[in-house]
């Protein structure tokens, strides 16, 4: 049972669902509300991960990304706030982006390697071992903590919008899709494990902002199958599951970004570019077929100011 594997409070759950003024038929599960810096989405993987890296009594994480992943920088702040070591590999040229600011600022040690995103995850795990060597406890995270542990986080996310949905009256027997943007597929994995445990019969589609979808889907069918046999379930599960993955690795249209993101502001809500914009415009034509629809709106405010640069002049 998911309730007996440790999990440590980083957020602030559960966060809250509700319609827009301009859109009744759309409901948005507020993940950028989480509360832990703004780790939005990944906050329900670290809650997981951290405590899992407590457990093993590790004295050091050690995660990487991107220059401007979200993930680098709120492992670094959980890491700080317990107590944790924290070292980031991140590809050469590591840039002053937010997220590498905010790690240093909580003492995380950023070190550039000369590897490409795609071979992150073995050199964390050699960097791991190497700490260890050193007489660390290491305990490594893959990127964006991608993980069947990490992937935990949105298998109990699942049975949250489930009990908030049918406390507004929505009924089981309804359709209702889920919209929800994929990097590393941590989120959507969990989130179909989660669906599958509950028997909630969601309709799950990922907006795959940066992968192919087939690379895509192979990796989520894996990590959900992950999480299943670890709460001793059997993957077999996954099969009821109605999910698709769309490509939108494409920016949007400059016009199409600028009408989207106004529209959004003037609602309360402020997206990224790169996986709040892509998502909400998926979205947009599934509304048209669908009712109702969720959007999962991860966070990535710390995104905001660069789409408002391309588009709010
Ligand atoms: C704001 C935001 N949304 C969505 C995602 C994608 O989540 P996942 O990597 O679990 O697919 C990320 C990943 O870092 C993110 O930062």
């Amino acid at each position: 049972m998911i309730k007996d594997i440790a999990r440590c409070s980083l957020g602030h759950f559960p966060t809250p669902l509700h319609t827009l003024p301009d859109h009744d038929a759309l409901w948005v599960k507020r993940d950028d509300l989480a509360g832990f810096v703004w780790a939005g989405n990944k906050t329900r993987s670290l809650e997981f991960l951290m405590a899992e890296a407590l457990g093993k009594g590790a004295s050091c994480v050690v995660g990487g990304g991107v220059s401007t992943s979200n993930f680098i920088a709120a492992l670094a702040v959980a890491a700080s706030r317990l107590g944790l070591r924290c070292h980031l590999l991140v590809p050469a040229p590591v840039e002053a982006t937010t997220s590498i600011r905010l790690a240093r600022l909580v003492g995380a040690v950023v070190e550039e390697v000369p590897f490409s995103r795609d071979e992150l995850d073995e050199a964390i795990g050699r960097r791991a071992a190497e700490l260890d060597a050193q007489g660390h406890v290491a305990y490594p995270i893959a990127r964006g903590g991608a993980t069947a542990t990490g992937a935990l986080g949105f298998t109990a996310a699942a049975a949250e919008l489930k009990e908030q949905l049918l406390a507004q009256g929505w009924s089981i027997t309804d359709p209702c899709t889920v919209v929800i943007p994929v990097g590393s597929g941590a989120s959507i994995a969990g989130l179909l494990a989660g669906t599958s445990l509950t028997e909630t019969p969601f309709r799950v589609v990922g907006i795959s902002v940066s992968r192919p979808p087939a690379d895509v889907e192979w990796g989520i069918t894996r990590l959900a199958g992950e999480v299943l046999a670890r709460l001793g379930a059997n993957p077999s599960r996954l099969a009821s599951c109605d999910v698709e993955v769309i490509d939108r690795r494409r920016a949007p249209g400059p016009e199409d970004a600028r009408q989207a993101a106004a529209s959004l502001a003037r609602q309360g809500l402020l997206v990224d570019d790169h996986y709040g914009l892509p998502t909400w415009l998926a979205a947009q034509g599934i509304v048209k077929e669908q009712h109702p629809v969720v959007v999962w709106q991860t966070g990535g405010l710390a995104g905001v100011p660069q789409l408002l640069a391309e588009v709010g002049q």
